[in-house]
């Protein structure tokens, strides 16, 4: 049966990064794929998780299963960074490996229980988001995001498509830092959407992947404490991949938020099914070493010091490239990118131009013309600005 398939396509950002592993050229410069990079060029462990890493090592007793929707600590936690002390909002936080887990525990769900439902994804939006969700089934549907120079938030545009939805579908949101624009909505922008959703009956479903890379852990949530206003039901997929640095844990969390408690119970009923049908019960680790952090006050703030030093570090470089691509007179303004949030910027850099600094400069960027700012430093600063420089000439 293996030998009739065909090779299936190479995911268009891990393939790349598969290229840039084999490239040979020393000076090669890796902006494509989404992980922190620090100013020495490294995906660090952090201090707060070494702390809680040595703590789980001395106190854990057993490595038996965990209950289909992960440890209980771990649903306090994660609600209270989510929610910011509104206990009195029937919500449940279910532990999923990474935030892709979330997106698929809730695919699965929303595709059992909701076959109907269309999912509306932002469009450009992470390219996995329309496979996710076409792959559990769902129909997919594109709504306008931003306006054609990948610039500003094109809300009017957004609001009109998102008119098309149907009461009933879903509404894929990102909840801050874009990927892969970079481009988030302000808060006012923030009700208007959430005035939509409500008078429309649609269903928010929020990817939550990159809290705290934005403006901080409490201001990131703008957008879903808008939503949690007018909207008597969500779904919120958090990834702890990035602000905890914990990529290869696969740690995340699908959180369901309710009026009524008893709507609440049925829906986590589902999700269960879904989770015992994907994998059963969620790994330990990860989600362990969250709940440590964010349930001592101390190593919460030694987290915190910690990603607001990623958090700089990204804005740093969104500063430091701009002025250096402004120092070699290119003709493209590169200003816009300081108003982007989080690791991503769409760059304006075309198909061609980015094929030209990757085939002539061993500079990797997503063909979109993504870039990762947080894969620049101050050692390769230069190099990079002169080959992005050079494909202007
Ligand atoms: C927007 C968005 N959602 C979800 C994810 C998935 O995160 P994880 O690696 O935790 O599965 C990513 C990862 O890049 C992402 O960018």
């Amino acid at each position: 049966m293996f030998e009739t398939l065909d090779m299936a396509p190479p995911d268009s950002i891990l393939g790349l990064s598969e290229a840039f592993h084999k490239d040979p050229r020393p000076h090669k410069i890796n902006l494509s794929v989404g992980v922190f990079i620090d100013d020495h060029g490294r995906t660090p462990i952090l201090a707060s998780v070494k702390e809680a890493e040595r703590r789980l090592l001395e106190s854990e007793h057993s490595k038996g299963y965990l209950p289909m929707a992960g440890l209980p600590e771990y649903d306090r936690q994660v609600r209270r960074l989510l929610l910011d002390g509104d206990t009195d909002r029937p919500a449940v936080a279910v532990q999923t490996p990474g935030g892709t887990g979330a997106l698929r525990v809730a695919a699965d769900f929303l595709q059992g229980k909701f076959p109907a439902a269309r999912v509306w994804c932002s469009h450009p939006t992470w390219a996995n988001h329309p496979n996710i969700f076409a792959s559990a089934g769902l129909t997919v549907q594109r709504y306008d995001y931003c306006d054609a120079a990948h610039r500003q938030l094109d809300l009017d545009a957004l609001l009109k498509s998102l008119e098309q939805a149907a009461p009933g579908d879903v509404i894929c949101l990102h909840a801050c830092c874009h990927n892969p624009t970079g481009i988030d909505p302000d808060e006012d922008q923030w009700r208007q959407i959430a005035e939509l959703l409500s008078r429309r009956r649609l269903l928010p479903l929020v990817d939550f992947a990159y809290q705290g890379f934005g403006d901080g852990l409490l201001e990131d949530t703008l957008g879903l404490r808008e939503l949690l206003k007018t909207c008597d039901e969500l779904l919120v997929c958090s990834s702890f991949s990035k602000n905890f640095g914990l990529y290869s844990e696969r740690v995340g969390a699908l959180t369901l938020v309710a009026r009524e408690p008893h709507a609440l119970a049925s829906a986590l009923s589902h999700v269960k099914t879904s989770v015992r049908t994907n994998y059963s019960n969620p790994p330990r680790h990860g989600a362990a070493i969250v709940a440590t952090i964010l349930g001592d006050e101390d190593l919460h703030h030694v987290w915190q010091r910690e990603l607001a030093g990623m958090r700089d570090r990204i804005h740093d470089m969104r500063r430091l490239f701009i002025e250096r691509m402004r120092a070699r007179g290119v003709p493209h303004d590169f200003s816009f990118m300081l108003q982007h949030r989080g690791m991503f910027s769409l760059s304006g850099l075309t198909h061609l131009q980015v094929d030209e600094l990757r085939s002539q400069h061993a500079l990797y960027i997503v063909g979109s013309g993504r870039i990762n700012v947080a894969g620049m430093t101050h050692d390769n600063m230069d190099r990079l600005c002169d080959a992005i420089a050079a494909v202007f000439k």
